[in-house]
């Protein structure tokens, strides 16, 4: 198998970009690596502590350099479209952060821009580089739940995380921003069948009364093609203290020959501690319990980043490097996440249901 010497330019230093830059620091295959951030200080400050070659203010300037062969993509999400627009019109593939964009003007702007290139865009969806939705997807591929009947899942967090997402991005509600994982993943478990109507209901309260248009609680119902019938629902809302630090999550999978039963509430991985414990995403907000594993995103233990974004990132460097193939969401597959979740807030809104195109 080839080993490529890579260069990986990353965009956007803040959190995200953050993981992804020391993760490509470590990483035996990569040579270059340049950050970049509209906040230089931000991007110089990243720079320095992943020993990176090269930072600048201008994302441009980064993505442009000779040495750099792939982009990291970690803007906020209303942020997305310019610089993979940028990396894909000089031939570089992107690993973009989800969902694809916010708009399926974007999103299909985006798509066009890949395809006309013949660039590989790949999009960070996390979940699926957890062990647990990884091995679940290995069953129903290896037929051992035989045809499925339907799912449901649902993903609960703490309004004070969600905060942080819409002081961000006031457009990336709970349905865009973190129900997708679970759109992605019901489309990824029902591959090759068409989600083709949505149903949605939802309440708004504690995000209105904060000038917000996001829904304190959204519950979907999804058919696809075939009959099956998945019900998905998102409350970001909890109470700021409440234990979860990220993703708390059930996932449950029927098939006319099996069942998969995920629960990812990680109750049974309790930290209890008068000496308070900080929260990885929302600055200044300590607890006394978490359970952990909630970071959606991992966590650093031992001098060393561990969970979904590690095994992500570390996957699509290991695919760039290696030509090895990966499954990490496609354009087309983010372009269709993107449309049932634009549907969900449409059907949540209207009261109405809302056919998908083909
Ligand atoms: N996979 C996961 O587990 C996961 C978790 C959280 C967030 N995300 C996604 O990651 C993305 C970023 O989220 P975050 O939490 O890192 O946000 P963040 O606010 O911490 O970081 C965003 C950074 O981008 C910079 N920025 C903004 N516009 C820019 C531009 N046009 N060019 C260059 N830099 C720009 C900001 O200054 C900031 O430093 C979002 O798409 C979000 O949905 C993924």
């Amino acid at each position: 198998m080839r080993n490529k010497q890579i260069g990986i330019a990353v965009v956007g230093s803040g959190r995200i970009g953050t993981l992804r830059a020391h993760m490509a620091a470590r990483h035996p295959s990569v040579r270059f690596l340049a950050v970049s951030d509209k906040d230089p200080a931000r991007a110089s400050a990243l720079a320095e502590s992943v020993a990176a070659n090269f930072s600048s203010g201008d994302n441009e300037e980064v993505v442009s350099r000779p040495e750099v062969d792939a982009v990291f993509v970690s803007t906020p999400e209303h942020d997305h479209a310019g610089p993979i627009l940028q990396a894909l019109r000089l031939g570089k593939p992107v690993f973009v952060e989800k969902p694809i964009a916010l708009t399926l003007e974007d999103a299909d702007r985006i798509v066009a821009a890949a395809e006309a290139a013949g660039v590989d865009l790949r999009i960070g969806y996390s979940r699926r580089h957890d062990r647990r939705w990884m091995l679940a997807k290995e069953q129903i591929v290896r037929g051992r739940l035989g045809r499925i009947l339907g799912a449901t899942a649902r993903v609960y967090n703490t309004r004070a995380q969600m905060l942080q997402i819409l002081e961000r991005s006031p457009e990336a509600t709970p349905i865009l921003d973190v129900l997708t994982y679970y759109v992605d993943m019901a489309c990824w478990f029902l591959e090759g069948i068409r989600p083709v109507e949505v149903v949605a209901r939802g309440n708004s309260l504690i995000f209105k009364e904060m000038g917000y248009s996001a829904q304190d609680v959204t519950w979907a119902i999804v058919t696809f093609e075939d009959g099956a019938v998945v019900n998905l629902g998102v409350c970001y809302a909890l109470p700021a203290k409440y234990p979860s630090h990220g993703q708390s999550a059930r996932f449950e999978v029927l098939g006319t020959d099996g069942v998969i039963l995920l629960d990812q509430d990680n109750k049974d991985s309790i930290l209890f501690t008068d000496a308070g414990i900080p929260h990885a995403y929302v600055p200044g907000h300590t607890a006394n319990m978490v359970f952990m594993q909630t970071n959606s995103s991992g966590d650093w233990a031992m001098g060393d980043f561990w969970g979904p974004i590690a095994n992500e990132t570390r996957s699509w460097l290991d695919h760039l490097a290696t030509g090895r193939p990966c499954p990490h969401t496609t354009a087309r597959e983010g372009r269709r996440t993107l449309a049932v979740t634009l549907a969900i807030e449409e059907s949540a809104r209207t009261s109405r249901a809302v056919r998908l195109e083909g």
